[in-house]
């Protein structure tokens, strides 16, 4: 480790313990999470890099709240990984600035790798060790104090529910184990931000829900600021709050429901044996309505509540019913106006997954 930074944080003092508690749906502005008063756990402004000709990283700002799960949500290629090495202090920024628990990642890097811990995008465990050895040698390299080792190791285990498999080797660990490993080691020398970049990738979706158990445990039980980067939309939907990343530039920032409220309301379609009738009552009823070819759409604030009502509103009968609220995808298409390439990073990603595994 290297930098010449002494430990005062910039801004107010710190403290870096963390609330945790339900979904922030919103608003951490407006609550004062994010105020002056309360630094954040990291504040990042007009950041970028450029590698060459290509900016990677355009100006992207945003703040993260303590305590708060934050996920960067874009295809490949977005910047995802760019930004998380810039908050890390492994890739200088080309412009802009950023502080990670209060403090400057160009020129505290020393305080701020105290602060943080990191899952890479790529296994970094040693196979030929067991599960244990590995956090041994990360507590040695993170410099935990020697009382604290075993207990520790133990704390972190079960918090991934590996406590049984603490003396097996890395090597006769599955994919989502060793994944989950990876996020323990990531804690034992218990940051104060945790960084995961594509925590779940390659993953089947069991799997992904154990580990994202895990991480609103982490959260819950050691008040931890979690950063992820995904590129799954289904479960971007646990982060508090989502930035959405494509090219280099943030697109939108929001909690999901608040992204997805931006996108519209919810449908209700209806096949009926008279779409016209049908179409007129509703109008009439004051819904708005699209009578379509072959079928009548009432777009409504809560779909699944209103369907009884707009049945029986059209007075005609009733062949089929669709009711539709808008999802992360349509989040991502609204904003980006294309779709997520989904699979696109898991094609590239079993190379390293079959050589994690042996
Ligand atoms: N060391 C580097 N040298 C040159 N270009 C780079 C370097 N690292 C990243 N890039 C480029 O920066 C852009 C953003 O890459 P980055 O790895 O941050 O994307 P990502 O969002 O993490 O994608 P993925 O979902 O595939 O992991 C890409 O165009 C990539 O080619
Ligand atoms: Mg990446």
């Amino acid at each position: 480790m290297t930098g010449s930074d002494d430990a005062t944080p910039v801004g107010p003092a710190q403290n870096s313990s963390s609330s945790s508690g339900p979904r922030r749906e919103r608003a951490l502005e407006d609550s004062g999470i994010l105020s002056d008063s309360a630094p954040p756990a990291i504040d990042v402004k007009s950041l970028s890099k450029r590698y060459g000709e290509n900016e990677a990283v355009k100006g992207v700002s945003f703040k993260v709240a303590r305590g708060e799960v934050f996920a960067f949500l874009g295809p490949n290629g977005a910047g995802k990984t760019t930004t998380i090495r810039m908050l890390c202090t492994l890739t200088r920024p080309t412009s802009g600035s950023a502080t990670v628990d209060g403090f400057d990642v160009f020129r505290q890097p020393t305080a701020v790798r105290r602060r943080i811990g990191l899952v890479f995008q790529e296994p970094t465990l040693d196979q030929q060790l067991t599960a244990e050895e590995n956090l041994q040698f990360h507590a040695v390299l993170y410099r935990v104090p020697r009382h604290q080792v075993e207990e520790r190791i133990d704390r972190v285990l079960r918090l991934v529910d590996l406590g049984e498999r603490r003396k097996d080797l890395v090597s006769t660990f599955s994919g989502g184990m060793a994944r989950r490993l990876e996020i323990a080691r990531g804690m034992l020398h218990t940051p104060a931000v945790l960084f995961l970049d594509e925590p779940t990738i390659g993953l089947d979706p069991q799997t992904r829900a154990l580990m994202w158990e895990d991480v609103l445990r982490l959260r819950s039980e050691e008040g931890v600021t979690i950063f992820l980067t995904t590129h799954y939309m289904d479960e971007a939907e646990y982060a508090d709050r989502i930035a959405i990343i494509d090219n280099g530039s943030i697109v939108a920032l929001d909690s999901p429901d608040e992204l997805k409220k931006m996108v519209g309301s919810d449908t209700v379609e209806l096949s009926t044996a008279d779409d016209k009738l049908a179409g007129s009552n509703l109008e009439q009823a004051g819904y708005k309505v699209s009578v379509g070819e072959q079928s009548v759409v009432a777009f409504v604030e809560n779909g699944e509540e209103q369907v009884t009502a707009i049945i029986s509103t059209a007075g005609v009968p009733i062949r089929s019913v669709k009711v539709h609220r808008p999802d992360l995808d349509d989040v991502f298409l609204h904003f980006t106006g294309r779709e997520i390439r989904e699979g696109h990073a898991e094609r590239s990603f079993p190379m390293h997954f079959r050589s994690f595994r042996r």
